[in-house]
């Protein structure tokens, strides 16, 4: 468990316009920061920072929460997680509170392969730099690359001894179990035997996007014709080869703040081109560029350029990934390098003025790239280049973008040389086949899911507006906006003359919201019915009674994320209206954070009336099932309660 006082040091110095900044693009929006939803493809920001309240919310989604929050919900991680995350961004030294031998056990196996792999990595590293065998071969290797310690230290590399079963032992030694090191792939059992997956390879640690090692990649030294020239970690609960990128983890702030990222075949193109100081490359490692891949640059910019050496296989591969990047309206450019060139090559050649100036002057529009491509393939085949200007065409109505699609037609047209009308009449072809195979795919799909719903006829289709929530959060919002202000309520106060009759008297009291809130709630012995409102309620009345006013930073802090979504939604409701109206000059916005006496009384009246009618219907009931036995007691009871349900409609009437 990580200790009280940790979490309070990571909630005092984490700001959440920073941890959100290394994943979205933040602009400036008066008080706040305004940027494009993570969680959904939109096109008009709707994504809202509050730097003063340390809150974010997302009006497409309707997700928010404080900093943590954040995290937990962007890179899918568990609260400790988030945490840990957080206290690795901002150096803050992680205190353990003792764990029992039964918690050590309950920690979570994905927990369990990340310690594995982290102690792996700092295995590799120590190998690589502490032992003659490490230096001269591992160390040496990665000087000849020309690669600097710094950045050897940056990415972690490492190197794993000829042996069989070096690393094995030294991990069973340090107490990892077993399974774990097998389920990494670190470590191959055969029967009684253990071996390590990794020998005589430099090594390079594959990182999550928070900085995790997932799994790694090892280059063989020697000349080996029938050994693997990389050799990489098998997929694993933590390690799923189509969902990361390798060196997302550092490039992702550089990837935001140039607005663009370089995709490269390679470990080392990645590592020399960071090293030459651009920073914003990622690798797919080899593998094929997958939709969850391009998803993960998609959520940092809208560009992608792609870089590759020119190969045969190598471009045949980033052609269908080109499509990939523009069916999520990315825009994307290819950049060759010169013959016998990758960009590892290319980066170590050159100084990293000539290497921006190289990749500016070079970078081509996909259309500009597959074209130059007919210069070499098909110049004088007019069969190629029919097959090249579909596939061109092809390419294009992948994009989501109807103007985009346009400009790209005409400047098809324009290089190959062929009509507009012939292009647009392609591209409508293309677009209703698509358009004909999707429909065909959905009515599949409607099928399964109607077989589906007969099943589940049963159960509710739509959910019921609870009047009792909605009353329960409104008092939510008065207490956390408006508790600790000094206010005049004109109430009614309700007794029982000599007679037993109900009376209104009407009254004026002075008092603090939250004071007026609690009391009268404590007067109609009533708890909230919402599970999370309730906790919340407690909460706030804890807060106001100890500090005397809700500071919303520090507040948020001691929430469940259910809890913190609450309140940062009551939080950002004037923001919202802040962002649609904020380019307006002109539109008077009114000041909806006032506080409204009238409304606090209001809403309690109504609750009021609301409870005043379920304990009637309750009552009800109970006569109707024949529970009752003073029947004439119940009755009286049920005749006061509708009484005080007529003068309360009659005194909303009047605060209305
Ligand atoms: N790769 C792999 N397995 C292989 C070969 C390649 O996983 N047997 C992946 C590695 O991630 C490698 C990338 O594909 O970085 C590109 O391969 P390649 O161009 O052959 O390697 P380089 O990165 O150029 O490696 P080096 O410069 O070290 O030869
Ligand atoms: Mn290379």
């Amino acid at each position: 468990m990580i200790s009280k006082n940790t979490i309070e040091k990571v909630f005092d110095t984490a700001r959440v316009e920073e941890v959100i900044g290394d994943f979205i693009q933040l602009k400036k929006s008066g008080a706040n920061f305004k940027g494009l939803s993570p969680f959904t493809d939109e096109r008009s920001p709707s994504f809202m920072v509050s730097p003063v309240k340390q809150i974010w919310k997302d009006f497409s989604s309707g997700k928010g929460g404080n900093v943590v929050s954040f995290v937990m919900e962007h890179e899918h991680l568990t609260y400790p997680e988030a945490i840990k995350y957080l206290a690795k961004k901002y150096g803050i030294e992680i205190e353990e509170t003792q764990q029992s031998s039964e918690e050590k056990k309950k920690a979570s196996e994905r927990e369990s392969l990340f310690l594995v792999s982290e102690f792996a990595r700092d295995y590799f590293q120590q190998q690589l730099l502490e032992t003659p065998s490490g230096k001269a071969i591992g160390l040496s290797y990665f000087k000849e690359r020309g690669f600097t310690d710094d950045t050897i230290k940056k990415f972690e590399l490492g190197y794993a001894q000829d042996e069989w079963e070096n690393f094995t032992k030294a991990a069973l030694k340090k107490g990892y179990q077993l399974s774990f090191l097998e389920k990494t792939g670190l470590t191959i059992v055969k029967q009684e035997k253990q071996f390590d997956r990794f020998k005589g390879r430099v090594m390079f640690p594959i990182h999550s996007i928070s900085g995790r090692v997932l799994g790694f990649g090892g280059r063989i030294l020697k000349t080996d014709k029938k050994a693997a020239k990389y050799l990489n970690s098998p997929e694993s609960d933590i390690y799923n080869k189509s969902k990361i990128l390798y060196g997302l983890y550092f490039a992702k702030q550089s990837i935001a703040k140039e607005d663009n990222c370089y995709l490269v075949e390679g470990y080392t193109d990645v590592i020399q081109m960071a090293q030459k100081g651009v920073e914003n490359v990622v690798s797919s490692s080899g593998t094929a560029l997958t939709s969850d891949q391009i998803r993960l640059i998609n959520r940092l910019t809208k560009n992608i350029t792609v870089l590759f050496d020119g190969d045969d296989a190598g471009l045949r591969a980033s052609l269908r990934g080109i499509d990939l990047i523009l069916e999520q309206g990315m825009n994307v450019k290819v950049c060759t390098f010169p013959e016998g060139e990758d960009p590892d090559s290319f980066a170590r050649e050159n100084n990293p003025v000539e290497i921006r100036a190289y990749l500016e002057e070079n970078a081509q529009d996909f259309i500009q790239f597959k074209a130059s491509l007919l210069v070499s393939e098909a110049k004088n085949d007019p069969v190629k280049k029919a097959e090249l200007t579909r596939d061109m065409v092809m390419s294009i109505a992948k994009i989501p973008n109807a103007i985009q699609q346009e400009i790209y037609i005409k400047e098809c047209a324009h290089i190959m040389q062929v009509s507009e009308e012939v292009l647009f009449s392609t591209l409508a072809q293309i677009k209703a086949k698509n358009e004909r195979d999707t429909k065909k795919q959905q009515r599949k799909e409607q099928k399964a899911f109607e077989v589906h719903k007969k099943e589940d006829q049963t159960t509710e289709a739509l959910p019921k507006i609870n009047p009792k929530e909605v009353l329960e959060h409104k008092i939510i919002s008065l207490l956390i906006k408006h508790g600790h202000e000094d206010s005049l309520f004109l109430d009614v106060e309700i007794d029982l003359d000599e007679d037993e009759q109900v009376v209104m008297n009407e009254i004026k009291i002075e008092a603090k919201v939250y004071e007026k809130i609690f009391k009268d709630l404590q007067d109609d012995e009533t708890d909230f019915s919402h599970p999370v409102f309730k906790s919340l309620k407690e909460k706030i009345e804890k807060e106001l009674a100890s500090t005397g006013q809700i500071q919303p930073q520090k507040f948020i802090q001691q929430l469940t994320p259910e809890e913190a979504e609450v309140v940062t939604h009551i939080l950002m409701e004037d923001e919202k209206y802040k962002l649609h109206r904020w380019e307006d000059v002109n539109i008077i916005v009114t000041d909806k954070s006032k506080l409204d006496p009238g409304e606090v009384v209001q809403t309690i009246l109504n609750l009021r009336r609301l409870l005043i009618h379920e304990r009637v219907d309750a009552f009800n009931k109970e006569i109707k099932e024949g529970n009752v036995e003073e029947i004439q007691a119940v009755l009286k009871d049920i005749m006061d309660y509708k009484k005080l349900e007529v003068l309360i409609a009659k005194r909303l009437s009047r605060v209305t």
